[in-house]
């Protein structure tokens, strides 16, 4: 008799051994295997059943900026899976003195059996991919954040029932988190609208290679520059900060340029009467969004960072188990 757990083992082995960098990797079929094994991850933590399939194994854990989620689920979450997390600040590794991206890949792939990174720029992931002989896990570019979407796929899914067909509404900065769920929602079928100034919208290539996707799996991508109209029939809101981590030194100009975008109760109330209010954390109360929204009846913010912890131990599962 196959069981649930063999089942997900058989299921595994398509990504047994691949990298996580951008959810342009992975089909359709791969993410909503993601999905359902995070959703198994999920039920099994909240009957207190342990679910141990990286027992002895390692995560390397370099960072380069920030973070509470990434840092803290990934960590809970191998420990969780029965395996144990290495936290490694670029400022402590020979990494932040110079030592080569190449170099540095060869090494820990001698001692661990994964590696998440969260830096800068998306061609050092990639050279420590292409480098290094175990998974290795994208935690945040300044370009991609595959491992929130992937929790925010198992969020959208959890509050409306499906992912096809639902329109969602991402209004800010055209960053790493519109890349992203401009490419999560082409994968599954979704509507997305991106609410963005011009100067500030998404990178065109990435909005190209997101619309291509789309018209495969009947998603539909956009991009505009004017609120009100755009979120007329959403059933899913999103927003982000107005300036991501290492551009500080724009704050104030951005907050100039973003006057208009915010997500407020008169912004939300056009939306359908359902909507579902979405944000990656950490957010600005009073900027991007106001108080009453982000701590309103419609938001899922907390919903949403929890998934972090299931959607990435279902992630670590499919591809160091
Ligand atoms: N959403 C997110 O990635 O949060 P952290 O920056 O705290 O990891
Ligand atoms: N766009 C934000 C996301 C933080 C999770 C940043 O890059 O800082």
């Amino acid at each position: 008799m196959i069981t649930e757990e063999n089942q997900i083992i058989l299921n595994n082995q398509q990504l047994h051994g691949r990298d996580f960098l951008t959810l342009a990797d992975y089909t359709k079929d791969e993410i909503s295997h993601l999905l359902d094994l995070a959703d198994y991850v999920k039920k099994q933590k909240k009957n207190g059943i342990a679910f141990e399939p990286l027992k002895g194994k390692t995560l390397g854990m370099i960072f380069e900026k920030s973070s509470t989620r990434t840092r803290v689920s990934f960590e809970a979450g191998i420990y969780q899976l029965g395996g144990m997390g290495i936290f490694l600040s670029s400022k402590d590794i020979q990494i932040g003195r110079g030592e080569t991206i190449a170099d540095t890949a060869q090494v820990l792939s001698g001692y661990l059996d994964g590696i998440m990174i969260r830096t800068f720029s998306q061609e050092s992931v990639e050279e420590l991919a292409e480098y290094a002989s175990i998974p290795v896990i994208n935690g945040l570019t300044d370009t991609y954040h595959p491992c929130q979407v992937l929790a925010d796929l198992q969020t959208v899914k959890e509050v409306k029932g499906v992912l096809q067909g639902v329109k969602l509404v991402y209004i800010g900065d055209g960053n790493n988190m519109a890349h992203s769920l401009m490419l999560g929602a082409a994968l599954m079928g979704m509507e997305l609208v991106v609410v963005a100034p011009k100067g500030y919208q998404p990178d065109p290539v990435i909005t190209e290679k997101a619309s291509k996707l789309a018209e495969q799996h009947d998603a539909k991508i956009s991009v505009v520059d004017e609120p009100v109209d755009a979120v007329k029939g959403a059933d899913v809101v999103y927003t982000d900060v107005w300036a991501s981590m290492g551009q500080e030194s724009e704050q104030a100009k951005r907050e100039l340029a973003f006057k208009g975008y915010q997500v407020n109760e008169e912004l939300l109330s056009l939306a359908n009467p359902d909507v579902t209010f979405m944000h990656c954390l950490p957010a600005h109360r009073g900027e991007e969004v106001t108080a009453g929204v982000i701590d309103g009846k419609n938001s899922v913010v907390f919903q949403q960072a929890e998934n972090r912890l299931h959607a990435q131990k279902a992630l670590m599962t499919a591809l160091m188990g």
